[in-house]
C-alpha cells in the first residue's frame, strides 16, 4: 500500500506537469504574437514534453493500483515585458518543478519507497536537462537577442527542435 503523503504528492505533480504544459504553451503563443515561429516551436515542444510528464505520473499511479484525481489547471497569467522575461521565467519554472520532485523523492525516502523512488530517478535527471536547456536558452539570448541578424539566426536554430517521446516507459 502506497504511502498517503507520497500517493497526494503524486497526484499533485499530474496537476502541475499539465500546469507546466499550459504554460508553455502560452510561452509559445507569445513568441508566436512577436513572429518568432523558432521560439514558439521550442516551447511548444517543450509543452509536449511536459504532458508526457503528466501522463507518466497518471501511468504510474495507475499501475500501482492507486486512485488518480485530476484538478483543475491553473490560468498561466503572467504578462511579459520583453523576451528575456519570458526565458527566465522559464527557468525559475523549472528550478520550482525540481523542488516539487526533490521533495516527492524526500517522501518515499522517509517510507522506505524504493519503487517511488526508482521511478523518480528519471524525473531527477530529466530535471537536471531541463533546468540546463533553460539557462543555456538565456544564455544565447544575452549573447544574440540585441543584434537582429543573430536573433533572426537563434530563431532558425530553436525552429529545428524536434519532439521526441520520453524515454521513461512505464
Ligand atoms: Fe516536467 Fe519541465 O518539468
Amino acid at each position: 500500500m502506497m504511502n498517503a503523503t507520497v500517493h497526494k504528492l503524486l497526484n499533485e505533480q499530474i496537476n502541475k506537469e499539465f500546469y507546466s504544459a499550459y504554460l508553455y504553451l502560452d510561452f509559445s503563443n507569445y513568441f508566436k504574437a512577436r513572429g518568432l515561429d523558432g521560439f514558439a516551436n521550442w516551447y511548444m515542444i517543450q509543452a509536449q514534453e511536459e504532458r508526457d510528464h503528466a501522463m507518466l505520473f497518471y501511468q504510474y499511479l495507475q499501475n500501482e493500483n492507486q486512485i488518480v484525481t485530476l484538478e483543475a489547471i491553473g490560468k498561466p497569467d503572467k504578462v511579459f515585458e520583453c523576451d528575456m522575461d519570458v526565458l527566465k521565467a522559464g527557468l525559475a519554472h523549472e528550478e520550482y518543478v525540481t523542488s516539487l520532485i526533490n521533495d516527492i523523492y524526500a517522501a518515499a525516502y522517509d517510507v522506505k519507497d524504493f519503487r517511488t523512488m526508482q521511478f523518480l530517478d528519471w524525473f531527477v535527471k530529466e530535471q537536471g536537462e531541463e533546468e540546463t536547456n533553460a539557462n543555456d536558452l538565456i544564455t544565447k539570448m544575452e549573447l544574440f537577442g540585441s543584434d537582429p541578424k543573430s536573433l533572426y539566426m537563434l530563431n532558425q536554430e530553436l525552429a529545428a527542435r524536434i519532439y521526441s517521446a520520453p524515454s521513461l516507459v512505464l
